[in-house]
């Protein structure tokens, strides 16, 4: 740096400088440890500051455990530091005091993977995590408890204690305090509506808090508040949620004109000034409901666009950690989802359902990068909150954030976007921006910057990369790093854009040669005496050598995602070998670069190729030598002194996959209980007279299944009766939450159903009797009703998620005084005594063929008739469907698998059910959609033996039903450095005594 420091103070005198300089501020009282800390600024970890940038992944919603290594690699090569993750009290304590670690359900498996990969841990065990899971992740049986759920009510505190105190122990055993990878555990989530009359219940908090930490736990305690409404603010590092486009999907290129908030950093202020300002759930996606649009259209209203103006505008407001939720969604595989969502939980995250890479996921590398890079972010503070508009660049089109270091070199950052969030305009403009050396009219060779329509970037002034200081700069700065005394300074911008960066000189006069290598034309000028000005359009990649210690590539946002920065491990770190971000090393091309290694001069690459790649090392002179997946590659030096390599193929072998519809499909009649030989003695009698629930019954007999012990999939109801003779019809009003659907016999006499639609939770339909019946004659009306999950709990005290499936009322139409001698009801066998513990208690409903097992690998289907799901059936009714098929995939690829159907116009009323080797793996509904692509990750698909595919099909209307296609499809060829899948266990079929 070429000037006194006092002259920079001096001429920096205009900026506004707030906030204490270094303190290290632990609660006095919370001195537990003193790995993770915090201040008013940010989290430390060993007394350094880190930007906490992390994505949310729910453990359960991958049950391919062998998977998670997959995903947090890839999250962490975007740059990501930490993973933020929930646990569901209701897979793991399905019966109550009975608490299951079992199969997919060990957290421990997912917390090593995690420290494998060498990202950070947020634990957020509830008890209540909503995250559109079944109950907001409430147990079933709490459906029948007698307590308001989510107060300080005793049954309630009784209720979470076991799990509580099970999960806050893995939590405790596993915190970066005692060498694990968890820094932070949340208490409750969302803890911000309230019932009237109840409201914020400090005894419940004080509850949660005394658990965790009587458990051992010595992290920090959060919470996430909905809003910056000031709850539960006794935890040690409060923060907020935001989620500012929304969920609605289907108009995903608008957003409205104020969408993007200006008051993180004033709120901030007025609740927790002492503690780092903090976004604990970020939207990185939406969810998508019954009948939306689907996640290719969520992806595009929360895409790059969404990902720079919304991450920044977090930044600017001094936000130093935001966790994105989704960076990765999974499945809501078996009976995981509340009503409000099917299947696919992909989110429209940067990472796919299926584990391929969105543009999304490349461009928010560029953004995780950079603060990875610029400590002067983690004291920065916002000076003109709530006056953006118009400043520094006098068009009031646009907004312009100006964020100073606080603490340290007085960095600037002006974060600058359009005014109107949804404008799709070109803004051309001019910048004046104050440095240490006075204020610059930008750019000052003359010519306009340009925000192209929903973009926003970061422009930075007094910016310290190595021993450079850029005096300003408004291409962005990617990443830069020091090799061998040069200062490596990745720069990016949009193609076509024109962009400035002005380096201060490091002597004068300025005597450094300029060589340029590359496709954009720079020109360069003197400023002041002091610095050099660059200017250029960001076209493709352009290198520039600044003298012998600067080398600046210059390159326009697509040729800036072939970027990638990473870390070999650090030995000497012991347990946090893979945490460190020492030595790196910057590495051009590939789909996906997984990790590295330096082993003397050799560089080992690990990663992922889709197409031909060769790589461009940006590294330490010292490396010679390159690896790609164990094999040799050519290298040779560029003229600027870095590494290229020749290219590597990517062996992606043709696989064949089965037709499956040219398959043998076995197929039985799934529901026998309409038949006259069918005995339901062995079903749950409905007696209760009683119910906690606050619903307004009609009925004699509580029917609500919860009541009886069933929770999930499809449920049956059988109704017996003397007819007095007069009666013409059955009216019945069904709950199973939106997108459900019922349907009703007389006997084996089809009377009717409710197909669904995407916004009924409960319906009321009335049937006529064909004929009228026999004076004193018996009867049964049986109805099968879906169950589409409990609704969750997202206002405290409401008790939403107790909310009736079941029956509310009924009538024998022309006939009051018909009596039901007795209701009877049924679901997964078992009830909350589920019997598949290796897939847990979501996985089978009451249908008869989940029953008896039928969807299971193994079971002997010889004697069935031979039948395909595309021939169906031509009456209403359920029928199921088996067949198997080998899969011969090698190692060394990774070819995601999807089953996929198309919708049927004929007889389009049904749904189906997809088991994978067991694993029930999709749910559609023809009539409602959206989803027909159902991926299933390799470890419930055998990808080298045989797999059991089973389908339920259940026909709704007269004219029965049949699926209109079914393939199993390639969702993507990519040969891959994956460490190799291990299936989930394919428990298979056994006698199941008793099964009805
Ligand atoms: C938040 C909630 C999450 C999830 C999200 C929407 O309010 O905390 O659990 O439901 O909304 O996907």
């Amino acid at each position: 740096m070429l000037l006194p420091l006092f002259a920079i103070a001096l001429l920096f005198c205009a900026t506004v400088i707030t906030g204490a300089p270094g303190r290290l501020r632990v609660r006095d009282d919370e001195l537990l440890q003193d790995v993770i800390t915090w201040d008013e600024y940010s989290f430390m970890i060993n007394g350094t500051r880190l930007y906490v940038f992390s994505g949310e992944v729910h453990p359960y919603r991958m049950p391919v455990q062998s998977l998670h290594l997959d995903i947090f690699q890839k999250i962490k090569s975007a740059g990501l530091n930490a993973v933020s993750f929930y646990t569901f009290w209701g897979i793991h304590e399905p019966k109550k005091g009975e608490i299951s670690f079992e199969g997919f359900r060990d957290v421990q498996v997912f917390i090593d993977a995690a420290k494998e990969a060498g990202l950070y841990l947020i634990a957020r065990p509830g008890p209540y995590i909503n995250a559109e899971t079944t109950a907001g992740g409430f147990p079933g049986w709490g459906t029948y408890d007698p307590a308001l759920w989510r107060t300080s009510n005793t049954s309630y505190v009784e209720s979470y204690q076991l799990y509580f105190d099970s999960l806050t122990t893995i939590v405790a055993e596993n915190e970066v305090a005692k060498g694990g990878p968890i820094i932070l555990i949340q208490s409750e989530n969302e803890y911000s509506g309230f019932e009237a009359p109840y409201h914020e219940d400090k005894v419940y908090e004080h509850d949660l808090i005394n658990t965790i930490r009587a458990n051992g736990v010595t992290i920090p305690i959060t919470t996430n508040d909905a809003s910056q409404g000031g709850i539960y603010t006794i935890v040690d590092v409060w923060g907020f949620d935001s989620y500012p486009v929304d969920f609605d999907c289907s108009t995903p290129y608008t957003w409205a004109s104020d969408a993007v908030p200006e008051t993180f950093f004033e709120g901030h202020l007025s609740i927790n000034p002492q503690e780092p300002n903090v976004i604990y759930e970020h939207q990185g996606g939406a969810f998508d409901g019954w009948g939306g649009s689907g996640y290719n259209s969520c992806s595009i209203l929360t895409g790059p666009d969404f990902q720079r103006v919304f991450y920044k505008n977090a930044v600017a407001m001094a936000i130093t950690y935001q966790n994105l939720y989704m960076i990765y969604g999974g499945t809501n595989w078996g009976g995981i989802a509340h009503p409000g969502v099917y299947t696919s939980y992909d989110y429209g995250a940067a990472i796919a359902e299926d584990r391929t890479l969105r543009e999304k996921y490349y461009d928010l590398k560029l953004q995780t990068n950079f603060y990875k890079v610029s400590p002067a972010l983690l004291t920065s503070r916002p000076d003109n909150y709530g006056e953006t508009a118009g400043a520094f660049t006098n068009n009031t089109a646009l907004e312009t954030s100006q964020s100073i270091d606080a603490v340290g070199n007085l960095t600037g950052f002006y974060t600058i976007r359009q005014a109107n969030a949804s404008s799709f305009e070109a803004i051309n403009y001019t910048i004046s921006l104050p440095t240490s050396l006075g204020t610059f009219d930008i750019p000052v060779l003359g010519g306009s910057l340009t925000l192209s329509g929903k973009d926003s970037k970061i422009h930075v002034t007094d910016y310290e990369a190595g021993s450079t200081t850029l005096l300003y700069s408004t291409a962005e700065i990617m990443t830069w790093a020091t090799f061998d005394e040069r200062d490596v300074i990745v720069l990016y911008g949009n193609a076509g854009e024109l962009h400035e960066t002005a380096i201060l000189f490091d002597s004068t006069p300025f005597n450094a040669t300029l060589t340029t290598t590359g496709t954009s034309d720079v020109t360069s000028d003197i400023l002041d005496d002091v610095a050099l000005v660059l200017q250029y359009t960001t076209d493709g990649q352009t290198v520039v050598e600044v003298g012998s210690g600067i080398l600046l590539y210059i390159l326009d946002r697509t040729m800036a995602y072939e970027f990638w920065v990473l870390h070999p491990p650090a030995p000497e770190k012991g347990s946090y070998a893979n945490y460190s971000t020492d030595n790196p090393v910057i590495i051009k091309g590939g789909y996906f670069l997984r990790s590295i290694s330096i082993d003397g001069g050799t560089l080992n690459i690990l990663g992922d190729l889709n197409a031909t790649a060769d790589f461009e090392i940006i590294g330490p002179s010292n490396i010679t030598e390159v690896t790609f997946n164990g094999a040799s590659l050519d290298t040779q030096s560029t003229s600027y002194g870095t590494l290229q390599t020749g290219s590597v193929e990517p062996d992606l072998p043709d696989i064949n996959l089965p037709d499956l519809s040219a398959l043998t499909w076995k197929t039985a009649n799934s529901l026998p209980e309409i038949l006259s030989n069918y005995s339901d003695d062995l079903w749950t009698v409905a007696n209760h007279t009683k119910t906690v629930n606050k619903q307004r019954l009609y009925t004699p007999v509580v029917l609500i299944s919860g009541d009886y012990g069933y929770h999930t999939g499809n449920h049956l109801w059988r109704a017996h009766f003397n007819a007095t003779g007069t009666e013409t019809g059955f009216a019945v009003d069904v709950w199973g939450g939106d997108a459900f659907g019922f349907s009703v016999w007389l006997d084996d006499t089809f009377l009717g159903s409710w197909e669904g639609d995407a916004v009924h939770s409960s319906y009321v339909a009335s049937f006529s009797f064909p004929d009228t019946l026999d004076e004193g004659s018996e009867h049964i009306i049986t109805i099968l009703q879906d169950h589409m999950g409990y609704e969750e709990d997202g206002t405290a005290a409401s008790d939403d998620f107790k909310t009736v499936r079941g029956i509310t009322s009924y009538n024998f139409t022309g006939s009051a005084d018909t009596e039901v001698s007795v209701w009877k009801l049924t679901g997964n066998l078992g009830g909350e005594s589920y019997i598949d513990t290796t897939r847990g208690p979501l996985n089978e409903g009451g249908l008869y063929g989940e029953r008896q097992g039928w969807h299971l690998p193994g079971f002997d289907d010889s004697d069935w008739d031979n039948g395909s799901p595309l021939d169906g059936i031509d009456a209403p009714g359920v029928s199921f469907y088996r067949t198997t098929f080998d899969l011969d995939v090698p190692s060394g690829v990774d070819y995601p698998l999807a089953i996929v159907v198309s919708n049927s116009t004929d007889n389009p009323y049904y749904r189906s059910q997809f088991y994978v080797n067991g694993y029930q793996f999709g749910k559609y509904i023809n009539s409602i959609g959206p989803q027909t692509s159902f991926p299933v990750p390799q470890g419930i698909l055998d990808y080298g033996g045989t797999n059991t595919l089973a389908i339920s099909l259940w026909a709704h209307g007269a004219e029965g039903a049949s699926l209109n296609s079914l393939a199993l499809e390639l969702r993507a060829t990519v040969a891959s450095s994956m460490a190799e899948v291990e299936n989930q266990p394919f428990t298979p079929w056994s006698p199941r005594p008793g099964a009805y």
